[in-house]
């Protein structure tokens, strides 16, 4: 009798053992396969599915990335980052710039707004209007350290961070540089639109200057950049002197991308615009880097916004 008790007991054992293998070995490969899915590298959205690129650098999967992700709202250190409106803290409780941009990628980040104009993470393109159109910015300042020919203005932290810039590109040897434009506000972006589509019509106006309401100038985290030497160069010289091709190389060093690259208009809406530099802050500029990233749209897994929508 208590032999069959025992085989009784056993065979239960078996049966509770086998019924975890069944249910826990697909959640492991499901499980695995969504981390596997999770896009880790720069890719497009084609037909709102989400297509890897090659990239330069193949990162680790962000495996544990994706883990905190789900938690990255909860976590006090974000919850107390966003409440000081410390966009730098709030990537860096995240886990730092890639974490933070798997958990956004994953749906994982709901307390993070990528349409919050405030933010250093905002994207903004044809398909992403600011909102509120005519938002401005509450932090701008004069420009501190390096010269603005037009007497513009950014807001503070990315002002800091072009000072930074500036004194970096002349340790280096490469020379001066200077700002030809910064903020813009939405009134400015309407005669600045206006005067390029008067000029070149309307189609080559859009390749290169945002309707009112859609250019990050207005943020005030964007600013066109120009080599100096004995005197300034042009916004179209930029890229070719050494100025340029060091901030193509250093920028993000200092929490800065080239936010239009050239190759990338289907992804941007932009031809090429070495000179406009965006400023997404030191973690985040690092992770671009770091992934090989060539656009903000593939950097947040965000559609193309080759047009407008209407
Ligand atoms: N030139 C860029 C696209 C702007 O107007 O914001
Ligand atoms: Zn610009």
């Amino acid at each position: 009798m208590r032999r069959r008790r025992r085989r009784v007991a056993i065979g239960a054992l078996i049966v509770v053992l086998l019924a975890a293998l069944v249910l826990l070995v697909p959640r492991v490969i499901l499980s695995t396969a969504a981390v596997d899915a999770a896009p880790a590298g720069p890719g497009v959205v084609v037909g709102g599915v989400y297509e890897r690129a090659p990239v330069a650098q193949e990162l680790p999967v962000p495996q544990l990335a994706v883990v905190a992700a789900a938690a990255l709202c909860d976590e006090p250190a974000v919850q107390a980052a966003l409440a000081a409106r410390d966009d730098e803290a709030v990537v860096e409780a995240a886990g730092g710039g890639e974490s933070f941009r798997a958990a956004v990628i994953a749906g994982a980040a709901p307390c993070i707004s990528l349409s919050d104009p405030a933010r250093r993470w905002v994207v903004v393109d044809k398909l992403r209007p600011l909102s509120p159109l005519d938002y401005e910015p509450a932090n701008l300042g004069s420009l501190s350290q390096v010269t603005s020919l037009n007497g513009g203005h950014l807001r503070q932290d990315a002002d800091a961070a072009l000072s930074a810039l500036g004194a970096g590109a002349a340790a280096a040897g490469v020379g001066d540089v200077a700002v030809l434009s910064s903020y813009r506000s939405y009134r400015t972006q309407v005669s600045t639109y206006a005067q390029h589509v008067d000029d070149e019509g309307q189609a080559v106006a859009d390749a290169g200057s945002a309707r009112p309401g859609y250019s990050e100038h207005q943020t005030g985290l964007a600013l066109d950049m120009v080599a100096c030497g004995r005197g300034c160069g042009g916004l179209d010289d930029f890229g070719a002197t050494a100025q340029g091709q060091w901030v193509a190389q250093h920028a993000w060093e200092y929490g800065f991308i080239v936010r239009y690259e050239d190759g990338y208009m289907g992804v941007t809406g932009y031809e090429s615009e070495p000179w406009h530099l965006r400023f997404i802050g030191p973690a985040l500029a690092k992770a671009y880097h770091d992934g090989g990233f060539h656009t903000l749209e593939d950097f947040f897994g965000l559609p193309p916004a080759p047009d407008y929508a209407g």
